[in-house]
């Protein structure tokens, strides 16, 4: 069997979480493959809210089993409190969950270095999350990382102390340093640990093609999105991951022959929370009603998300990059009652030129979006269950995106609800 892939077409906060969710019950596992708990995926059912941060979205359903993959990294405090917030709401987890050895851990200094990293870069910060993703991954590719198999052997604490003393030299370098609470957050991560080594752990990579072998199937759940990869986002405005398709290779040990369906999330305009280029950004009243009707808030962190108009250059690189072969167009309901909808089809360079390709600086300078505007509607369309039972203008909208994105739109989601949803 193959695995299945849901990515973030923009950047981050599509509504991966919603469907996986809604996914998830046709498969057998539910696959982390990178990121931490930078991610923040909602999923609301029955009336209830939750939000994950380094838990699969698959552990609201029985018979199936969620891998955190290798290519995730961990903080143990978080994952713990996310696991007892589960329980305590009636989600039983240990015996539907895997973690892989080889997952690093992100100790607490990393989150401190992350937090003074930012602080120095002032007016430049990348708007991390603070929750130690760039660090953890640095020590990864830097080869000093602690992992989650780690955890067993007789000098975990050597070597967690080593590694500590090498951040705090570090820190040295910086001019000032923001508050932190070394031993509180030292004593909450061993904690931690010892309830982590009650899980169960595996070899990841053999996990996952044995079980691919045994006809079993996978849905791996992409974080954040396609503009926030290492390597192909708006960098250095990203995250310190592989975000895309290729990540789920990566990240879970299983080969690109092995990837099946592609499905790309793509919010019905564009938000982005955290600083960096976001050419449809609308600095007006429109952007702000899009934040407000939208509820756009990180879910992890809480800031506003920046608000704009969906953007086709944007998606048909995020397409080409992920080898998406089919759409799920979320929060198509936001936009009732907006008139006109703006579509970017292109940018003008500083030339004169037009572009559909994305531009190696994205810079609100430099670049300014060519827009079509599009009908608007003001019909409720909540509580639709077939494209049918949508009015002709939003039917309309689809039909243009899938057109111009050459790609299938099969799933468009209506409200939050797990159930507000349309199957093409
Ligand atoms: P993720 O990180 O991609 O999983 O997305 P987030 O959970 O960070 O943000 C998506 C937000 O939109 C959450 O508050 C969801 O409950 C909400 N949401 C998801 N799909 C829809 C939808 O179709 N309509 C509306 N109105 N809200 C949605
Ligand atoms: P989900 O999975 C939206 C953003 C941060 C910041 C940049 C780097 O919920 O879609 P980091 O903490 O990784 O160092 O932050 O990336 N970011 C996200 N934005 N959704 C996310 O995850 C994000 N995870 C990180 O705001 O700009
Ligand atoms: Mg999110």
């Amino acid at each position: 069997m193959k695995v299945d892939v849901i990515v973030g077409l923009q950047w981050g906060d599509e509504g991966k979480g919603k469907i996986v969710d809604y996914l998830a019950p046709k498969y057998d596992m539910v696959a982390r493959f990178q990121g931490g708990p930078n991610a923040g995926h909602t999923i609301k059912f029955d009336g209830k809210k939750f939000v994950l941060h380094i838990m699969p979205s698959g552990i609201f359903h029985d018979n199936l089993i969620n891998l955190i993959g290798n290519g995730v990294v961990i903080d143990p405090a978080i994952l713990m409190k996310e696991i007892s917030q589960l329980e305590e709401s009636g989600f039983e987890v240990m015996s539907k969950l895997l973690i892989s050895k080889k997952a690093h851990l992100i100790l607490p200094t990393h989150k401190y270095i992350d937090a003074a990293s930012e602080y120095a870069k002032g007016k430049m910060k990348i708007g991390s999350t603070l929750k130690g993703i760039g660090p953890a991954y640095m020590d990864k590719t830097g080869r000093n990382g602690l992992r989650v198999g780690d955890v067993f052997s007789d000098n975990f604490k050597d070597r967690f102390y080593v590694l500590k003393d090498k951040h705090l030299k570090f820190l040295h370098q910086f001019d000032a340093l923001p508050k932190f609470d070394i031993e509180a957050e030292e004593r909450r991560f061993f904690e931690s640990i010892e309830l982590l080594k009650k899980y169960k752990t595996v070899d990841g990579e053999y996990f996952i093609n044995e079980f691919l072998d045994l006809g079993k199937n996978v849905l791996a759940e992409g974080a954040q999105g396609t503009m926030l990869d290492i390597n192909h986002g708006t960098y250095p405005y990203v995250t310190s991951s592989n975000t895309i398709t290729a990540g789920v290779s990566i990240g879970l040990g299983i080969a690109p022959s092995r990837i099946g369906k592609v499905i790309g999330i793509v919010k019905a305009y564009t938000t982005r929370v955290g600083s960096g280029p976001f050419p449809t950004e609308l600095l007006d009243e429109v952007g702000e009603r899009l934040r407000v009707e939208g509820n756009e808030y990180g879910a992890t962190t809480g800031r506003n998300r920046r608000c704009g108009w969906i953007d086709l250059p944007q998606l048909k690189y995020a397409i080409m990059i992920n080898g998406v072969t089919d759409i799920a167009l979320t929060k198509l309901d936001v936009l009732n009652g907006f008139n006109p909808i703006k579509i970017c089809d292109a940018y003008e360079l500083e030339n004169g030129d037009r572009t559909e390709k994305l531009p190696y600086d994205l810079d609100n300078e430099k670049i300014k979006p060519i827009y079509e505007d599009h009908k608007g509607w003001s019909e409720d369309i909540s509580k639709a269950k077939s494209i049918k039972e949508l009015p002709t203008i939003p039917q309309e909208y689809i039909k243009k995106l899938e057109r111009d994105l050459k790609t299938p739109i099969s799933f468009i989601s209506v409200g939050p609800e797990r159930s507000a949803l349309i199957i093409v």
